[in-house]
């Protein structure tokens, strides 16, 4: 990808994210990753609600896609990860799974700190 539009669609990332450091799952957000809010919804396990699912994948793909910009945005997913943990969700493991498969990536819940 461009490096112009990557930069564009990381810096767009960063602008979504709540002050108390989560996602919302809408047409905004999936359009970073490319995909419809449908698709996205439409992928959720049905265990985490909306919330959980947007930010768990918005970590998912500062990890898989932009690893080389994480100087950029490692508060960004610091103050994410810590929102996840405070929510205690369950089903966790599924929904990284999940995420990897919709965003194409391989990343843990370990790298993600969650
Ligand atoms: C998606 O949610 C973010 C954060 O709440 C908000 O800033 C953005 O305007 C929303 N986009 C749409 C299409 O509703």
């Amino acid at each position: 990808m461009d490096p112009l539009l990557q930069l564009v669609s990381l810096l767009q990332l960063v602008s979504l994210q709540k002050a108390s450091g989560c996602w919302e799952l809408n047409a905004s957000l999936a359009a970073v990753f490319g995909k419809t809010e449908s698709e996205v919804a439409n992928h959720r396990p049905a265990q985490v609600d909306g919330s959980v699912w947007a930010t768990v994948l918005a970590l998912i793909w500062l990890y898989a896609c932009r690893s080389d910009d994480q100087v950029e945005w490692q508060f960004v997913a610091m103050k994410a990860a810590s929102w996840i943990r405070s929510q205690k969700p369950e089903g966790l493991s599924q929904c990284v799974s999940d995420g990897n498969v919709l965003l194409g990536g391989q990343v843990t819940e370990g790298m993600l700190g969650i």
